[in-house]
């Protein structure tokens, strides 16, 4: 008789923004999904994880037109990096798209005829702000002024970061385009929304049934109050899909982002060809969203009520987690606790952050700390101190003094090894239930009941005696980390399949945990974890502040003085190319907006451009960057400038300073790459750099 399959499971984890990179605060989700994922893989569960980049929106087009890239290239990019990301970090989805795709317009289309087609929308008009110079209705959070609760200054066109208040965009006081400054004004559209209200029964029976209990309050509160309308139009200029009854205006991001989960295992079907439907549309396949605590209404309130009319199923949960704080405190870029992806592995081995994470990581919604001594500590005193010692002082020891060979355990180590094993069952069930604290605690307390048993059978004492007694006690140890290597596989997948070389064997399942390996031999010990270096953690820190602040103040030792170096004195004025702050302070760097670009005919590279550095007045200068940009991408970004560099007198006019632009010193020639600097949002012509 053969035993009916388990329903497979669909995993999806919240698709990242296209417009900036994935940062350690992302990888809390990504890793978590990823360790329950590789879990119902390994305990012979089909599972796929699923997730792409969201690609659309105005920041994706306003940031795109900055950089002077169409918002395609824009987007090519950063999926580029991001599949990099996480692919270093281990994530190991079985699809990574997108959401500008042609299965994803399909379907963003069959979602809205749905909603359409059983009544769900309407339309209504709408005052929103407008700017004329951007001619772009601007979204909340491109509108800056002053609170109309509190009247802090600076503050977004939703909400007060300082007295937390919520507000419509256009209460907001002396309003202003955060693209170009102006001043914009109020002007009518026509809004296309979903009326949620028509699902208040749906969601008062599905909402508890899918969602995290500790959800429940705010849900209900949702679900029980006004369920005001959803609006999923936006006005063109939009990167998005435009919808096809209403030329002009496009599908809002949040339409077509979640939708990615369904284009995505389309495509995913298509490549392994599989049938998307069986999945998403019938049969008892089960689907599980991971989500951060701040997109809950968008997942258990609207997705549902568009799969529902589109006639799909609904996820069986959504598993919601909490938000990072790094040594207890939001992550902060003049602090350096926003560390990018990039940037922890330049500095980092990944695992050691897999394996943080998951000692902080339960199926709740707290946030969660990476408090940067504590990920040092624990991964020294317990990756590596306590686990990764019994691998490497086992099998080193066992190679080295008895060829390598295992042996059949003795009475104290089966009965270790029995301890080991009977814990099993509750790792198991912690991964089920994405406990991985708790499995983590497990795993530690096996590895300090080895230890023990290791110290107390003290084998650098008892080979003297009794080389085949020793070959048992090394045995045992091997066995015990072994089980701890196929516990973690989840979490250290890479760490688990180099303990299965090490032990000569395939790459492990969970069942192999229940077999004991006696005889065999032990292959060449490869590093498994080296200690976290706690400088490396500091050079990460520095690496992650904005350009010109201080960096830390003890600097890890330089490797080697020079070898003729005799005099430490005024080595930075000696050095080549070191030049001393006051020299630095000469060149006067300055913000500036491209009022005017046009590309100059009879010169090769050279663009002319002019530029308004604010309260110094408007300059002309010729720029050598023709290649590289087409004029008309130019206008009305701003970038930098050095402000106080004499004029010099071109043949086709006066250029009153330089503009300046990255290129890699390597490349040449007339199609050389080079990348105009932009500032963050928030700089204004004319500000200093520095
Ligand atoms: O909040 C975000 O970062 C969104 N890009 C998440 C989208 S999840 C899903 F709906 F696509
Ligand atoms: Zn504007």
């Amino acid at each position: 008789m053969t035993r009916r399959q388990r329903p497979r499971r669909l995993v999806t984890a919240a698709l990242p923004y296209a417009n900036g990179p994935i940062h350690i605060g992302h990888l809390v989700e990504y890793l978590q999904a990823d360790f329950w994922v590789r879990w119902n893989k390994m305990n012979a569960r089909d599972c796929v994880y699923i997730c792409a980049d969201d690609t659309h929106g105005t920041p994706i087009m306003v940031k795109a037109r900055e950089l002077g890239l169409t918002p395609e290239a824009w987007i090519a990019k950063s999926h580029a990096e991001h599949a990099r990301d996480f692919a270093d970090f281990g994530v190991g989805f079985d699809i990574y798209s997108s959401t500008n795709s042609q299965e994803n317009r399909e379907l963003s289309e069959k979602f809205y005829a749905a909603l359409r087609d059983q009544g769900h929308l309407r339309t209504r008009t709408q005052e929103q702000l407008w700017c004329d110079h951007d001619r772009m209705f601007l979204p909340d959070r491109f509108v800056k002024g002053v609170c109309p609760k509190c009247g802090a200054t600076e503050q977004y066109g939703d909400s007060c970061d300082k007295c937390g208040s919520t507000y419509s965009a256009s209460e907001l006081k002396s309003p202003a385009c955060a693209i170009c400054g102006s001043k914009p004004n109020l002007k009518p559209t026509s809004v296309i929304s979903v009326k949620l209200s028509d699902f208040r029964d749906f969601l008062r029976e599905w909402v508890p049934a899918h969602s995290p209990v500790e959800a429940a309050n705010k849900l209900s509160e949702w679900v029980e109050g006004e369920l005001l309308d959803w609006d999923i139009s936006r006005d063109a200029p939009y990167f998005g899909f435009e919808i096809p009854d209403h030329p002009g205006k496009f599908f809002y991001v949040w339409l077509t982002a979640p939708i990615g989960y369904v284009s995505s295992t389309w495509q995913l079907c298509d490549q392994r060809g599989l049938n998307f439907e069986d999945y998403w549309s019938r049969g008892d396949d089960e689907i599980y969203h991971f989500i951060g605590k701040d997109i809950i209404k968008f997942h258990c309130l609207f997705w549902p009520a568009m799969l529902k009319t589109a006639g799909f199923k609904t996820p069986t949960q959504v598993f919601v987690h909490g938000m990072l704080t790094v040594n207890g405190e939001k992550m902060s870029k003049s602090k350096g606790t926003s560390i990018t992806a990039r940037t922890y592995l330049n500095h980092l081995d990944p695992q050691f952050l897999r394996y943080y994470y998951a000692t902080k990581l339960t199926s709740g919604m707290s946030d969660l700390d990476l408090g940067l001594d504590d990920f040092v500590n624990r991964v020294n005193s317990e990756l590596v101190g306590k686990i990764t010692n019994l691998g490497s002082r086992g099998a080193q020891m066992l190679a080295k003094r008895l060829d390598g060979r295992l042996s059949r355990l003795d009475h104290d180590g089966r009965a270790l090894l029995e301890r080991a094993q009977a814990r099993r069952a509750t790792i198991a069930a912690a991964y089920e239930a994405r406990d991985f604290a708790r499995a983590i605690q497990e795993v530690r307390e096996i590895a300090d009941e080895a230890n023990k048993y290791f110290d107390e059978k003290a084998p650098w004492n008892l080979i003297k005696s009794d080389p085949e007694a020793t070959r048992a006690v090394l045995s045992t140890t091997l066995n015990v980390f072994r089980l701890l290597a196929i516990a973690l596989k989840p979490i250290l997948p890479k760490y688990a399949d180099q303990v299965a070389r090490l032990l000569g064997e395939a790459s492990y399942k969970w069942r192999d945990g229940e077999a004991v390996l006696e005889g065999g031999q032990v292959g060449e010990y490869e590093h498994l974890a080296t200690r976290v270096d706690a400088e490396k953690v500091q050079a990460m820190v520095d690496a992650s502040k904005p350009a010109g602040t201080p960096l830390n103040s003890n600097p890890p030792p330089t490797k080697s003085p020079p070898a003729q170096s005799s005099a430490t004195t005024a080595q930075s004025s000696a050095a080549p190319n070191v030049i001393d702050i006051d020299t630095f302070g000469k060149i006067d760097l300055r913000i500036a907006k491209i009022i005017a670009a046009e590309a100059v005919p009879e010169a090769d590279k050279l663009i002319k451009l002019r530029l308004d550095l604010g309260p110094l007045g408007e300059r002309q200068i010729f720029a050598g960057i023709k290649s590289a940009y087409d004029p008309a991408q130019l206008v009305g970004r701003l970038t930098v400038v050095v402000a106080n560099l004499a004029p010099r007198k071109m043949k086709f006019g006066m250029s009153e300073g330089m503009v300046l632009a990255a290129s890699d010193p390597n490349e040449s020639g007339g199609t050389k790459p080079m990348f105009l600097l932009s500032p963050d949002s928030g700089a204004k012509p004319g500000d200093r750099v520095k």
